[in-house]
């Protein structure tokens, strides 16, 4: 009869899986005996296997590079790192290992980036991208950072936050702009609380940047918090955002990027499968037939994927302290 846990995982999953392994009795992830770190640093236990995030930063890499390639793509891949994800600084600088940006939400992960820089561990010349409702002192850190000579982008979020950063910035820099995505249907509110309406863009756009003698405006940003899903909604919204990039393309020369923002999900379960590939694939090819229909350059893709990066390199490890019978035969 079969009634040991370990059965259940058998009949369940397909196991081994790529990280975890049996070596007799004891578990494996990643090669790394587990039963061993246990023995030595007790229970419980949190780690992570930094390998594992520079492998996920170069898969991801690799299928937009592959999706470009077959589409004939003529606009970069930027694969920017949320520091929400992990402040750690062995994260953060594992990521760093493999030629990519940082994407900030706070004043806080300003002095992170300022620290990177200064430790010679962020390249001074690829873009910052700056996100989230902007604090009094994250606008002004912002603006000591870009009028220190630092390539950041902030994403305006707020109709205020233009004035704000017009004041303190003395030279001049460019912003982006975040679309507040409509929500799921079954969802409580009708429209994401961060960014800007879709109807609001242009004209925000027509009646505050367009002459604006400081202000040029870079990127379009955009981000669906049930995350990459191949549904009807999500690509719904992924198309009224293609449409905003063209309607505002053709008034704004400057407009170069779109930012596709996080969302690849992780596997947070032995039974996980979804086809990566795919969907960046489905993403470049409906980008590509748009920008072409649209006789615009194809825009430079940016990402901030944060649970992608790190989410499936951690784990917890607990001891299991005692066992119950519930039923006839399961413990
Ligand atoms: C603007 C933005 N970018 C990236 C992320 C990271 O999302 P994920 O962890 O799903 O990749 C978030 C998450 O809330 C976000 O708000």
């Amino acid at each position: 009869m079969k009634i040991k846990y370990a059965d259940l995982i058998e009949q369940t999953f397909d196991f081994p899986q790529e990280e975890f392994r049996l070596n007799g009795e004891e578990l494996e992830f990643h090669g790394i005996p587990l039963m061993e770190v246990v023995r030595k640093y007790g229970t419980p236990l949190k780690f992570t296997y930094l390998p594992k995030i520079s492998e996920n930063i170069r898969k991801a890499k690799g299928w937009f590079r592959d999706a470009m390639e077959k589409t004939d793509y003529k606009g970069s891949y930027n694969y920017c790192y949320c520091t929400k994800s992990s402040h750690f600084s062995h994260v953060v600088e594992e990521a760093l290992k493999n030629d990519i940006s940082i994407e900030t939400s706070s004043a806080y992960d300003l002095d992170i980036v300022e620290h990177l820089y200064n430790a010679g561990k962020l390249d001074k010349d690829r873009y910052v991208v700056c996100n989230g409702y902007k604090t009094d002192d994250y606008l002004e850190r912002i603006a000591h950072l870009i009028n220190a000579g630092y390539k950041l982008l902030p994403v305006i979020d707020n109709y205020q936050e233009v004035d704000v950063l017009n004041a303190l910035i003395d030279n001049p820099f460019e912003i982006g702009i975040r679309i507040a995505s409509e929500e799921e249907p079954k969802f409580e509110f009708y429209t994401s609380r961060l960014g800007i309406g879709y109807r609001n863009i242009a004209p925000f756009y027509r009646d505050v940047i367009q002459n604006h003698p400081k202000i040029k405006l870079k990127m379009l940003h955009f981000f669906i918090n049930t995350g990459i899903n191949d549904n009807a909604y999500y690509w719904n919204e992924f198309n009224k955002c293609l449409t905003v990039y063209g309607r505002l393309k053709e008034v704004c020369e400057s407009l170069d990027s779109l930012n596709i923002g996080g969302g690849f999900p992780i596997k947070n379960s032995l039974a996980f499968d979804y086809d990566y590939a795919y969907m960046v694939e489905e993403i470049i090819a409906q980008t590509k037939a748009f920008s072409r229909d649209a006789g615009i350059d194809d825009p430079h893709i940016y990402t901030e994927f944060g649970s992608f990066t790190v989410g499936e390199s951690g784990g917890t490890l607990f001891k299991v302290i005692y066992q119950k019978r519930q039923n006839d035969k399961e413990r």
